[in-house]
């Protein structure tokens, strides 16, 4: 029955190159720890993209039940944890990958740094990566203040006083960001925004980029 499904699709829009392209892709051995155990190294790539998969679906349930509004927010985060089915959970993880997915980054970026991939021809996927690692950080002090609750709130006002020590243009990134002079009602809803919809589509779209660059060339090495 599946299969007859996969053929009827496949006569007419041709699909088996294009996971045969992926599925026949064959591993250097160098990069693989069932060869050589420090192998483990070229695995930090990979676990980074799989805390981001974890991220991005435990952030959508999320988003069902948290409120973006400093007189409901906290209230909405208190609810989702202690009265919704598996919310604890769900919120743990959200709370806990962010962390994890900071380290996998750095650990992928030493292994990239120490093994010299970011040399020639790797050189602008160096610079997506760059521009990667900001786009997560970036997510992390957002994410921070949308509990609304005082740890969020100190926080960030110390992260605006860091934007805004910025030479010439902090003040201007301190008012884009904060939406009005201090830290309250405006940011709380642009920082829902910037984490939920700007960098989210931001990352995706450099994702896409890392990953076309390095099936072009192939992954370096051996050292
Ligand atoms: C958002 C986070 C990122 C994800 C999900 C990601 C994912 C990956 C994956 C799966 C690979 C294949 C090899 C491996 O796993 O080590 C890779 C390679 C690479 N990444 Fe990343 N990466 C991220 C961030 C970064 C950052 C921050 C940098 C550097 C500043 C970077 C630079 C590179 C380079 C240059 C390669 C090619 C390495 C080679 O050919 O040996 N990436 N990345």
């Amino acid at each position: 029955m599946l299969a007859k499904l996969y053929d009827w699709v496949d006569e007419r829009l041709d699909i088996t190159p294009m996971w045969r392209d992926l599925a026949d892709h064959e591993v250097p051995e160098h990069v693989n720890p069932a060869y050589h155990f420090s192998a483990f190294v070229y695995c930090f790539g990979g676990l980074t993209f799989f805390t981001i998969v974890i991220q991005i679906l435990s952030g959508m349930f999320l988003t069902m039940y948290y409120v973006p509004d400093i007189s409901r927010a906290w209230d909405s985060v208190f609810y989702l944890q202690n009265k919704v089915a598996y919310g604890q959970i769900v919120r743990g993880m959200h709370h806990w990958g962010a962390s994890v997915t900071i380290v996998m980054v750095f650990l992928h970026t030493l292994r990239v740094f120490f093994t010299g991939a970011y040399k020639k021809p790797r050189e602008l996927n160096w610079v997506v990566g760059v521009l990667l690692f900001f786009v997560i950080l970036g997510l992390g002090f957002t994410g921070y203040l949308l509990p609304w609750d005082m740890k969020a709130l100190f926080a960030t006002k110390v992260g605006m006083q860091i934007a805004a020590s910025v030479p010439f243009i902090g003040g201007w990134i301190q008012t884009l960001l904060q939406g009005s002079d201090i830290v309250g009602a405006q940011t709380l809803a642009r920082f829902f925004a910037i984490h939920v919809f700007f960098l989210p589509a931001v990352l995706l779209g450099l994702l896409a980029a890392h990953f076309i660059m390095i099936r072009r060339q192939g992954i370096s090495g051996p050292l």
